[in-house]
């Protein structure tokens, strides 16, 4: 959602807030500002739209050596020039840029007004910079402790003085917030990937810190002024993954990245001797995973589709009953945490609201909560109580696509070590995990469909609506492919089980509305066949995904992709990679911004 960064060193700041801006692009944002400070003066430019219209509006010949920067993300006032960050108090020496939401911001502003503070804006952010302002007398750090103490809600901060050069105030508050150390130099952003071009050498800030930067160091403290010392840590991504590489767009270069990040999500985990697996953050005994009688996984969007598949995952194979849920649903249904249980929060970006107010909670409640995240360092990853990295690099396009099979791949390792400790054996273990080993080379074939999808993205992209039809395991990758779809394309789509369309989605066929049908070659084949017939016969146009050699679905279907045969449990990993190019390219077709989809933001930081 909203990103910031701040900058302050020796060389010009605008253009690395820009390009720091311009990095953060990808979280969603609808304008942008920065703020500079050079001789004893704040300049700030901002402007509604995108991070092109920002750098047109910054004067060429802008100075100052620190400043901030924000991307916006409206929540309080309408999308305009006034309501982009930063904010100034009345006499300009102040400037702040806000992440978060101030929920008593409305009491604050009518004291404020009261006393005669002029409001700008419409925003909630800009009580902040008046309340520095009015404690301010000389020492920026007190002034904005003082207002912070004040504030309910949620917040990560960047504050300058105008009087203070090279001084920027940072603090964090549900909202995330990292310094990069630099020669000389030190960055802020709530991203490590406004700051990777510079630096490498980072320090993850936490809720209730306060952070004090010049170019020559940083001081770490609390509201009450206790000192607080703090790791630096190494950024292991590195800068082309976080760049199109000759992809016309990162959701592109993302879906083709797959058989990289799932061979990386499973390095060093896949025991193929054993047919077993490791996972070395779990902290659980071998003896902790025995005595665990359910499963639990709360989540969001894509991940929760990730869930979904991954709850019967672990029901088929390891026999352990699991459900998934909406972590929005949970925080707020007083969940009951049953001995024995175990949960897992699952999120790509680990800055989810929904997600990380549903695991504290659970943990509130005495819940042990495993992470399943991609973002090292992350709230969630580092509040849970242990869990798995799925090392899937930076996802930098809005929808998510690499992240889920790489979600799925952390869910198979975890099921089969599960599995092996209940009722799977050596041999079925053995075979398991030697197919799973096996799904990159497959999705690699998929990918070679390519130009196929594409052709038939062309035929199909003019549909106002559209199904998604899946059974067992594939039903959530229905769902997701109704996402990915609606996401991208903005065409009305929904996924179903087929088995659930004649209870009454089938009203909606007709000539018109194509459906689209997961046909693996299970269990449930068949039936999923008739299913398809029923849609057939109401003129319904089908396009099936069926197993290579499946002539009987190309007698029915009006057009087949056929993908390679994989292990019945495995086929969610194969299904969704189809599925999300064939989104991809309807979405080109109508000439969408794929990777900021409208209205939509990467990280969803608010409830
Ligand atoms: C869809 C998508 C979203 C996210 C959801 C949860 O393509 O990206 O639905 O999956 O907002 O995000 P994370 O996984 O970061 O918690």
């Amino acid at each position: 959602m909203c990103g910031i960064v701040g900058y302050s060193g020796i060389r010009p700041a605008a253009p690395i807030l820009l390009e720091g801006l311009k990095r953060l692009e990808y979280r969603g944002y609808d304008s942008a500002g920065i703020s500079v400070g050079h001789e004893g003066k704040l300049t700030v430019v901002k402007k509604k739209g995108k991070i092109k219209k920002l750098r047109e509006a910054v004067p060429p010949k802008i100075q100052g050596v620190y400043g901030i920067g924000h991307t916006r993300w409206a929540t309080h006032g309408q999308v305009n020039d006034e309501n982009a960050h930063p904010h100034s108090d009345q006499s300009g020496n102040i400037t702040i840029c806000h992440n978060g939401i101030i929920e008593n911001f409305n009491i604050l502003k009518s004291k404020l007004l009261e006393e005669g503070y002029i409001f700008v804006s419409e925003t909630d952010s800009e009580v902040i910079a008046h309340l520095v302002s009015k404690f301010y007398d000389g020492d920026l750090e007190q002034a904005v402790k003082t207002a912070l103490g004040l504030l309910e809600g949620t917040y990560g901060i960047l504050c300058m003085h105008a009087d203070e050069p090279g001084r920027i105030i940072g603090a964090r508050n549900g909202s995330p917030l990292v310094l990069g150390i630099g020669e000389g130099e030190m960055f802020l952003a709530s991203d490590v990937t406004a700051m990777m071009a510079y630096t490498k050498h980072v320090v993850y800030i936490e809720d209730g810190e306060v952070v004090d930067v010049t170019p020559e160091g940083y001081h770490t403290s609390d509201l009450n002024n206790r000192t607080i010392s703090k790791k630096i840590q190494h950024i292991s991504w590195e800068l082309d993954e976080i760049e199109k590489d000759g992809y016309e767009t990162f959701m592109l270069k993302e879906i083709f990245e797959q058989p990289r990040s799932i061979t990386r999500g499973m390095r060093g985990r896949l025991d193929k001797e054993n047919g077993a697996a490791h996972l070395g953050g779990l902290n659980l005994t071998s003896q902790e995973l025995l005595n665990i009688e359910r499963i639990k996984i709360i989540a969001a969007g894509t991940s929760f589709h990730a869930g979904l598949v991954a709850a019967h995952l672990l029901e088929s194979l390891a026999r352990i009953p699991c459900t998934a849920e909406l972590a929005s649903e949970v925080r707020y249904r007083n969940p009951i945490v049953e001995k024995n249980s175990l949960y897992f929060a699952v999120s790509q970006s680990g800055e989810t609201a929904d997600t990380l107010y549903a695991m504290r909670e659970l943990k509130r409640k005495g819940a042990r909560v495993l992470g399943i995240c991609n973002v090292v360092g992350s709230t969630i990853a580092r509040e849970s109580d242990g869990g798995v990295y799925i090392h899937s690099g930076p996802e930098i396009a809005v929808a998510s696509t690499k992240a889920f099979t790489s979600q799925l791949t952390a869910f198979y390792l975890f099921t089969v070590i599960m599995a092996r400790m209940r009722h799977l054996s050596l041999k079925d273990g053995m075979v398991f995990v030697r197919e799973l080993g096996e799904i990159p080379s497959i999705i690699e074939k998929v990918l070679e469909k390519d130009s196929e999808i594409k052709i038939l993205a062309k035929k199909y992209a003019g549909a106002k609506d559209f199904l998604f039809m899946g059974r067992g395991i594939n039903y959530p990758v229905a769902l997701e492919g109704a996402l990915k779809l609606k996401e991208i394309s903005y065409i009305h789509a929904e996924g179903y089980s087929a088995a659930e369309i004649k209870h009454g989605p089938i009203a909606l066929i007709n000539e018109e509305t194509p459906s689209m049908f997961l046909i693996p070659n299970d269990e449930l084949r068949e039936k999923t066949i008739s299913n398809m017939k029923e849609i057939k016969a109401r003129k319904g146009p089908v396009i099936a995904l069926a197993v290579d050699g499946d002539s009987e679905v190309g007698d029915v279907a009006d057009d087949v992709i056929y993908i390679p045969r994989t292990h019945d449990l495995l086929y969610p990993l194969v299904m969704v990679v189809p599925l999300q190019l064939f989104s991809y390219h309807c979405a080109r077709e109508l000439g969408r911004d794929v990777d900021q989809p409208r209205n939509l933001a990467k990280s969803v930081t608010v409830e």
